[in-house]
This record gives C-alpha cells, sequence and structure tokens, in this order.
C-alpha cells in the first residue's frame, strides 16, 4: 500500500507520540505510557501547576532530561525526505513536545502541544523562551520580568496543558494550509501517524481534511478507536512504515 504524491498533490501530517516511540520516547496511553504512571490532572493541568509547580516542573525536568539523550529515527527522517520534494505542499503537524522533528530537519512544522525546551511565564503574557534548564521542588524558577515589575511570577513549560487554549497562530496556519488545498486543483492527502486520536482539537483534523477533500490516511502501530476516520491503514511501527509508504510519480 503507497501514498502515491504528484506534482501537484498536497500532503498534511499529523504526528503524535507514536512517532517517537521507536527514539525511546515513552507514549501516553500504551501499556506502562507517561499517563499511567503520572496523574494528568497533578502534571498537565494549569491547576496543577498552582497546587504544586515543583512537582509538575520535576516531571517535565525528567522528560527534558530523556529528550536531550535520544535522536530522530528513520520515521522522522522519511517525513524529511517528503517535505524536501514537495516543499510548499506539504505541512507537519506535531502534538509531540520532544523536539525530534525539528531535529530530523523538518521546517514546514507546527508543534501544536508546545515544546519541551521552551519556558514561559504563568503569570504574564512573555513570550516562550528556549530554556533547557532542570527545576524540581523547592527550586521552582521565577520570570525576570514580573520581578522587575515587583511582582512574583513563576516560570513553566511552554507545554499546552489540558483545559488550556491552543496558539491561535498555530491553528489559523493549519486552516490556511486546508483551505489552500481545498481550492487547489490537485489531490489533497492527509496523514496520521502514531496517534491515539484522543486529544483534540489534534484529534479532528482528518475530518476537517476529509470535509476539504483529503484522502485520509493512517500509519499506526495498532487500529486506534478512530480507525474508521481513515480511508487507508498502514499498520506497523512508524519507523519501518514511512520509509516505505510513500510513492512518488
Ligand atoms: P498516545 O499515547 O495517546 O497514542 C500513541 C499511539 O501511537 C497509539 O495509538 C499507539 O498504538 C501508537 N504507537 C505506539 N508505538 C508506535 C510506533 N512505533 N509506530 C507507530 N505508532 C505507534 O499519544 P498521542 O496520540 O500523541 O498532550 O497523545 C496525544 C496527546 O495526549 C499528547 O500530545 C499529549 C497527551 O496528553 C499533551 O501533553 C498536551
Amino acid at each position: 500500500m503507497r501514498l502515491t504524491i504528484d506534482s501537484d498533490t498536497r500532503l498534511l501530517v499529523l504526528t503524535g507520540a507514536g512517532v517517537s516511540a521507536e527514539s525511546g520516547v515513552p507514549t501516553f496511553r500504551d501499556a506502562n505510557g507517561l499517563w499511567e504512571n503520572h496523574p494528568i490532572e497533578q502534571v498537565a493541568t494549569p491547576e496543577g501547576f498552582r497546587a504544586d509547580p515543583g512537582l509538575v516542573w520535576r516531571f517535565y525536568s525528567e522528560r527534558r532530561r530523556k529528550a536531550k539523550t535520544v535522536h530522530p529515527n528513520p520515521g522522522h527522517h522519511a517525513l524529511v525526505d517528503v517535505e524536501t520534494r514537495m516543499g510548499d505542499r506539504f505541512l507537519l503537524v506535531t502534538q509531540n513536545v520532544d523536539g525530534l522533528h525539528r531535529r530530523a530537519g523538518s521546517e514546514r512544522l507546527v508543534e501544536m502541544h508546545g515544546s519541551l525546551f521552551e519556558t514561559r511565564c504563568f503569570h504574564c503574557e512573555r513570550e516562550p523562551f528556549a530554556d533547557d534548564s532542570e527545576h524540581g521542588p523547592g527550586d521552582v524558577p521565577a520570570c525576570d520580568l514580573c520581578a522587575a515589575k515587583g511582582r512574583r511570577g513563576l516560570l513553566r513549560p511552554a507545554i499546552v496543558w489540558f483545559g488550556e487554549m491552543l496558539d491561535p497562530f498555530v491553528m489559523q496556519r493549519i486552516a490556511r494550509f486546508i483551505e489552500d488545498a481545498r481550492r487547489a486543483a490537485g489531490r489533497f492527502a492527509f496523514l496520521a501517524v502514531g496517534t491515539s486520536g484522543l486529544v483534540y482539537p489534534a484529534a479532528g483534523l482528518v475530518r476537517e481534511a476529509r470535509a476539504a477533500g483529503a484522502e485520509a490516511w493512517l500509519a499506526n502501530l495498532e487500529a486506534p478507536d478512530n480507525r474508521g476516520a481513515f480511508q487507508h491503514f498502514a499498520q506497523g511501527p512508524s519507523g519501518k512504515v514511512l520509509p516505505e509508504l510513500f510513492e512518488f510519480v
């Protein structure tokens, strides 16, 4: 089964934790996944941060530390090759915060859930900034911009937590790509890779793309609950499936 790409095809790719599994990054909902061992409400909500910022920093610091030691796998590299051939007819949207797509070389990339390697302020509106420092209980970093105004502001990882809005610019960029594909004459394909399809708005992209005329492909280790939303299913580990999936004609 090959996803055929010609000189007019547009391709929107959505990736999830499964694409990084073969790099050694744990997924969220598989056996022994992150959400099996860490209560979401404690480490991935604004309420959890308010209650215990040190615990939240320890959780993301461990993930930062781990993410620094891993490397992109053949699945990440296959998506870079496709982008190189397609240029602006390609967009990669990832739910992953591990930075592996960027390190592999992906450029037309939207990190919709933020980045492990950026920090922002929990209290003020300053822009997220690059940061790989690690913290824990008793060592929660403070915002220098808040301090300069005589306020106490705590820094936090620049990750989108449950109950938080996604960056509107991110959603606009995806919507614009889908709209351009809808208007264009050529084929439009949507491909989801390594995602359980349970977290919105990412999980809704397949229906939005199909409403714009896309043919929907799924590459996943197992059939997720939303398998029925896709016309084609390439089952297997993404590090093996992706390098063999695309056919340029
Ligand atoms: P999940 O852990 O929910 O799903 C991972 C999916 O990848 C599952 O369907 C697995 O079967 C599949 N999978 C595992 N190994 C694979 C491999 N080697 N190749 C291909 N597929 C594989 O992760 P996500 O769908 O990414 O959000 O989770 C979505 C969001 O929920 C995350 O971004 C995170 C989480 O809460 C935030 O933290 C904001």
